[in-house]
């Protein structure tokens, strides 16, 4: 009786521990409140704020700045529906963050970063941090100050430590991977001239491409975020001096300029991008996309043809990267959108690997120069390592 007993309590301990394990560690928000008097606010007025994970070990000096994601508003309506949730205003946000993946402070789980002070940006300006507009319609009460934000930020973490940083790397997923590329220049040059700053990119190389319809429909949607957030003065000068403002959000015209090592993660399937670029609902009244969208694998074979498409044109535009050895790359034939921040993508047993390569051992190689890494992925469905996304499907209640 007390063998079996103390063997189920055991179980249940060991149980608890994966869990433990698999979703990380809770990590306290900080707000950064006098960043409100420099008009660095989100949508709604309120403080910007972060999460931070004191570096320990041979770790306090390194710094790893993680952007949160989650798309973008392009226009009052969006920005007003944006305002009341958390990523509008610092009041809705939870107050602990569970850290994991490239954030996980677990030696095996994160071999390279889990002793950095690790930092996750929280957003809530809706513009990729790029938004600067003076005046405030009282109306609608909506403060577009995302690069405002950023700067505040960038202005704490360094009064906290990091203008002492040996090592800095700069990331982000989805809008935070676009954040990451954009601003990765401009944080190289906040940080220390000697120290090792690099930028990695997951999820955030959104490309310009045309929707099913043959509609532009990415292109006018970045052009309207570009608009109303007054983004262009904070936009990279060589790409706004050539170009149509709204078409120096996408990657594609900015990369080759970026001085700055940077690392792109991107599934050539990007999950979001096939939803929101190339089938977006608009462009799909009948729904043929649906159940596709849902789960790469109800694709009809016309449907993964134009998939197959999408990602030719993925990798035309992705040669923009060049092949210089500080540039990296892992560009897997996944349906999935942004690998580094969950630890069974980033690194676990059964995680992506290309190459037999896990994403965490392919950024901690090339962060730390033991070895270059630019692999391109075989197309859909060659790839038994993914972790293909399926979603729920929320309009069928
Ligand atoms: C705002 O943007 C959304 C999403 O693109 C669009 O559906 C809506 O019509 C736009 N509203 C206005 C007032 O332009
Ligand atoms: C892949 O890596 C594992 C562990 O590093 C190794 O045991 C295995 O032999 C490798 N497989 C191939 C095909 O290289």
């Amino acid at each position: 009786m007390e063998g079996a007993k103390s063997y189920a309590w055991r179980r249940a301990l060991i149980w608890v521990l994966i869990f433990l394990k698999v979703e990380g560690y809770f990590v306290d928000i900080t707000y950064v409140e006098d960043a409100v008097a420099k008009g660095a606010v989100c949508l709604d007025g309120s403080p910007p704020a972060y999460h931070l994970s004191p570096g320990f070990g041979s770790g306090v000096n390194n710094w790893l700045v993680q952007i949160e994601g989650g798309g973008w508003c392009n226009n009052v309506t969006t920005c007003l529906a944006r305002k009341v949730t958390r990523l509008g205003s610092s009041k809705q946000m939870v107050k602990q963050l569970a850290f994991s993946g490239i954030l996980s402070n677990t030696p095996p789980l994160n071999p390279d970063f889990y002793n950095w002070n690790k930092v996750k940006v929280r957003y809530c300006d809706g513009s990729s941090f790029t938004g600067d507009v003076e005046r405030v319609d009282p109306v609608t009460n909506l403060h577009y100050r995302g690069a405002r934000v950023w700067l505040a930020i960038m202005e704490d973490l360094l009064a906290r430590g990091m203008d002492k940083a040996e090592n800095a790397l700069l990331s982000g997923c989805s809008a935070g991977g676009l954040t990451s590329l954009l601003h990765c220049d401009n944080f190289r040059a906040l940080l220390p001239t000697g120290a090792n700053v690099k930028c990695l990119s997951d999820a955030g190389y959104f490309i310009n491409v045309k929707d099913i319809t043959g509609t532009a429909h990415i292109a006018a949607f970045f052009d309207d975020v570009v608009t109303t957030h007054g983004s262009a003065k904070n936009l990279p000068s060589f790409c706004t001096s050539r170009m149509a403002l709204g078409l120096c959000l996408f990657p594609q015209y900015l990369v080759q300029q970026i001085q700055t090592p940077l690392f792109i993660l991107n599934a050539a399937y990007d999950s979001w991008q096939i939803k929101n670029i190339l089938a977006p609902g608009v462009a799909d009244p009948h729904g043929t996309w649906h159940d596709c969208k849902l789960d790469i694998k109800q694709c009809s074979s016309s449907q993964l043809q134009i998939m197959q498409g999408f990602r030719t044109e993925f990798l035309d535009v992705l040669a923009e990267l060049g092949s210089s050895s500080s540039r990296g790359m892992f560009i897997n034939s996944c349906y999935a959108h942004c690998q580094s921040e969950m630890q069974e993508t980033w690194l676990a047993s059964n995680s992506p690997m290309l190459q037999n390569t896990t994403i965490g051992k392919a950024v901690g190689d090339w962060f730390y120069g033991r070895s270059a890494f630019q692999k391109i992925d075989c197309p859909y469905p060659c790839d038994s390592t993914c972790h293909n996304r399926i979603f729920e499907d929320y309009s069928a209640a």
